[in-house]
């Protein structure tokens, strides 16, 4: 399913707090309402200093709601918080945030949010102090507990020429949010029962106290398995180096170097129904140089790489019957061919193979497009797609293993 048809004939209600973000409410309405969704947008009152309300309307599939009083429709915030699939808040003031943690109704808004049963997702955006103030965090933390998706600010430029984090996220990262909390109606609990582990990100390793050695990876893909893996009901563990929105149903594991992964990973292995080694592991590593920091004045360090562990052959060794082990190969040539050997000589099920050279594939980039090899199977070519759309694919993959492995065990 892509993710433009997962929003196709949703109510969806977008509500807009007042900050100076409120512009890029603009953005993702239009793209909700491309992909075919009912868009209802509720404004609070201080939303309408950031922008008018005629905008918005012209955008949304009816009337602007902005208060409890003026709505034609009797009850509005139980008509939209009963009729809505999903409910959005971008941007999500400090207010919002913390009303709603409260459960006080004080605005349409926050009457909707505690009038529903649909799923939330909240996409806060302020500025720095205020998001890492221990109230905001306390208050966030409430609102994770409680099931609502949180799409976190990211670094950037802030209101007054500020730069630091609390910038709206994204409106793809909203987009991707909003997908995975749809995701769990829909998912087929095609997994359920299983335990799935997933590594995502790139290691970073040291080269005295204060410096690292480190990859492009982003992790996205990694994390996008696991939430895929969630959705379809499997019990997932989550070893990754970056830090993201932990979504219900993956526990998280925060891990910096190879070595650190691989402990981790060796700890829960033989629980494992399914590993997937989206890791951007580094394959060399510095002999450590200091204890401490070395200091400029001391010339450039002589620095020297070591062999890190490889995980994934060392998990192909141990691969107890029935469980798939899944890996990653980043290629610049011969694709199909140079994946095909390291499934081999690292006894894998599957490899999943993407070439890096081409654009909008790979580390960093939003999407991606992969060939994935099995050791039963013909390969599956998966053209340009979002992360999320190519982590379905990988787990259909999986889940036709497993059943091949299990029909043979
Ligand atoms: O051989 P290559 O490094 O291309 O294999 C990539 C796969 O091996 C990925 O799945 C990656 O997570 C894993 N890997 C590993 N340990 C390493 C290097 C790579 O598990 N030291």
């Amino acid at each position: 399913m892509t993710e433009s048809s997962i929003f196709s004939g949703k109510f969806i209600v977008v509500g807009v707090c007042g900050g100076i973000a409120a512009y890029k409410s603009v953005e993702l309405i239009r793209y909700l309402v491309d992909a075919g969704a009912h868009v209802a947008t509720i404004m609070t009152p201080d939303a309408e200093h950031f922008i008018g309300k005629t905008t918005l309307t012209a955008l949304s599939s009816e009337p602007v709601h902005t208060s409890l009083w003026d709505d034609q429709s009797v009850i509005p915030h139980t008509r939209l918080g009963q009729k809505a699939d999903l409910i959005v808040v971008a941007p999500a003031t400090a207010r919002l945030i913390g009303s709603y943690a409260a459960g006080i109704s004080s605005d349409l808004l926050t009457a909707t949010l505690i009038a529903t049963r649909a799923p939330v997702v909240v996409c806060p955006a302020m500025h720095t102090e205020m998001w890492e103030h221990v109230a905001v965090q306390h208050n966030i933390s409430v609102l994770r507990s409680r099931g609502v998706f949180i799409t976190p600010p990211e670094e950037g430029r802030l209101a007054g020429g500020d730069v630091g984090k609390g910038r709206l996220a994204a409106t793809h990262s909203i987009v991707e949010v909003m997908t995975q909390a749809l995701q769990p109606q829909m998912g087929n609990g095609s997994l359920s029962g299983k335990h799935v582990v997933v590594t995502a990100g790139g290691t970073r390793e040291p080269i005295d106290a204060v410096r690292v050695l480190a990859n492009r990876s982003s992790g996205k893909q990694g994390h996008a398995v696991a939430r895929a893996a969630a959705s379809r009901g499997a019990l997932v563990t989550l070893i990754t180096t970056v830090e993201m929105s932990p979504a219900s149903g993956i526990t998280q594991v925060q891990v910096e170097t190879a070595q650190q992964m691989q402990e981790a990973i060796e700890k829960i292995a033989p629980s494992a129904d399914v590993i997937v080694m989206a890791a951007a592991v580094a394959d060399f590593r510095p002999v450590p140089i200091a204890d401490g920091k070395w200091k400029k004045e001391d010339g450039v360090p002589p620095i020297v790489l070591e062999a890190t562990p490889d995980i994934l052959a060392g998990l192909g060794k141990i691969k107890r019957p029935g469980q798939v082990l899944v890996g990653f190969a980043a290629e610049t040539s011969n694709l199909v061919a140079n994946a095909q050997g390291k499934l081999e000589r690292k006894n894998l099920d599957l490899i999943v193979a993407n070439d890096v050279s081409l654009p909008e594939v790979g580390f960093g980039h939003e999407t991606n497009a992969v060939t994935i090899v099995s050791a039963y199977d013909e390969p599956v070519t998966v053209d340009l797609a979002s992360k999320t759309t190519i982590a379905q694919r990988v787990l259909d993959s999986v889940e036709k293993s497993l059943h091949r492995i299990q029909e043979h065990t």
